[in-house]
């Protein structure tokens, strides 16, 4: 595949704080994923957690299938925008609210025999009734997980994990009801963070060896979200190889939710350094950005081991290597007294007021968990397309107000 172009975003031209998203990193990261879809058949589903700026999702129907949704807003949100297929995966469902799931989504995945034992009538009825087709799958837990999953916040087969069936449970479910899986078309995993191929190699094994004998009986397979499909690095036609073998072996056909990787390097955050501390006790300087890591970074701000990726700077975790170098820690507006990287960027020169910081991949997972805290400004979010930024959204006073009552 091509490799990804280079951001044409020039800063210059940017107002801070901004998201800017650019249109033309989107369609590369698209139109690997269109690449898979159309070599292998396999359904791909952008799952709006991870980036939903609507305005975008229109787009999107040239290259993948449709959206997956956590919740009833997301689904309502991938119906509306998007159109096409919405599926739907929850913890649990609301009985008030099962009804507009089922007006919403095409697929609905449980996490539970009992959640399903629970919908089941009223799905079957809503099909008769609205004359809607509607597929059923159910989640399991294959109890498989790589290495490096950030002290397990992001894994969902961590031991006592709320997330999916297991095989034992699987088992005794079937063991009490032989006819549970009447009406299931389709069981989903989702097991990865930012894996690659040789990831999804080692852990398809140990899935088939506990959940194998089950496939035959289903019309799909979800794989779920995690893998770093668009990067750079990714082997497309391994992926497709290795999609096609699961296919042809089980008899199914795959579904992939990628979040991440629809908005991987699509993007970034452009921040501006508003002043320069100087501490007598660290050998770093601290510029103050017009924006969060609290508000608008929260993943970086969690998991430290994740790199925030800043255009131009280098990494450094260990302090006592920043002496005599262009060494930053980068903080926020709030009160917060951590609300700052908690590792320096050595830059190439000396930072100024004014100058402009650009976070890159800075789109996935970020604006969609920003909170306005401390009443600090949310960055509007920025189209660049066509050399020049077009404002999706601004944020103003009355938006920091209408969430306080
Ligand atoms: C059920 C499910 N599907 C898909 C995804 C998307 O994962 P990613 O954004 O890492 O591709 C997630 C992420 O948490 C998920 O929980």
């Amino acid at each position: 595949m091509n490799k990804r172009p280079a951001s044409a975003v020039d800063v210059s031209k940017m107002q801070t704080p901004a998201f800017v998203i650019e249109e033309t990193l989107l369609r590369h990261n698209l139109g690997i994923l269109k690449y898979i879809r159309e070599k292998t058949g396999a359904k791909v589903l952008h799952a709006l957690k991870a980036y939903a700026t609507w305005e975008l999702l229109p787009m999107e129907r040239e290259y993948i299938d449709g959206t997956e949704a956590s919740s009833l807003n997301e689904a309502r949100l991938g119906y509306e925008e998007f159109g096409a297929e919405v599926h739907m995966f929850a913890p649990a469902y609301k009985e008030e609210e099962f009804e507009d799931v089922m007006k919403y989504c095409s697929t609905i995945i449980f996490n539970s025999f009992a959640q399903w034992k629970k919908f089941k009538p009223q799905v079957e009825a809503y099909k008769a009734k609205a004359g809607k087709e509607i597929e059923c799958g159910l989640r399991i837990n294959p109890e498989y997980s790589g290495p490096s999953e950030h002290g397990n916040l992001w894994s969902p087969t961590a031991p006592g994990s709320r997330l999916g069936v297991r095989i034992s449970e699987f088992n005794a479910g079937l063991a009490a009801d032989p006819n549970a899986l009447a009406g299931i078309s389709g069981l989903h995993f989702h097991i990865f963070f930012e894996k690659d191929l040789a990831d999804l190699r080692a852990a398809l094994p140990v899935i088939e060896e506990k959940f194998g004998e089950y496939f035959k009986h289903m019309e799909w397979v979800n794989f779920g979200g995690g893998l770093k499909l668009t990067d750079d690095s990714a082997d497309v036609e391994g992926y497709i190889e290795t999609i096609n073998a699961f296919q042809k072996k089980h008899d199914v056909h795959v579904h992939l939710e990628p979040g991440a990787a629809i908005a991987w390097w699509a993007g970034s955050l452009v921040a501006t350094v508003l002043d320069i501390i100087e501490r007598d006790d660290v050998p770093h300087k601290i510029a103050v950005l017009d924006i969060s890591f609290e508000n608008h970074l929260t993943d970086f701000f969690v998991s430290p081991d994740i790199d925030l990726k800043v255009r131009g700077a280098d990494i450094e975790r260990d302090d006592s290597k920043l002496a005599g170098k262009n060494a930053y820690k980068l903080g926020g507006m709030t009160c917060i007294a951590g609300d700052q990287m908690p590792y320096a960027h050595i830059f190439p020169s000396q930072l100024k007021i004014g100058d402009k910081i650009v976070i890159d991949d800075a789109i996935q997972y970020t604006l969609i968990k920003c909170t306005m805290f401390n009443g600090v400004q949310h960055p509007a979010i920025q189209l660049w397309k066509d050399g020049a930024p077009k404002t999706l959204r601004e944020f103003t006073y009355e938006d920091y107000r209408a969430r306080m009552g």
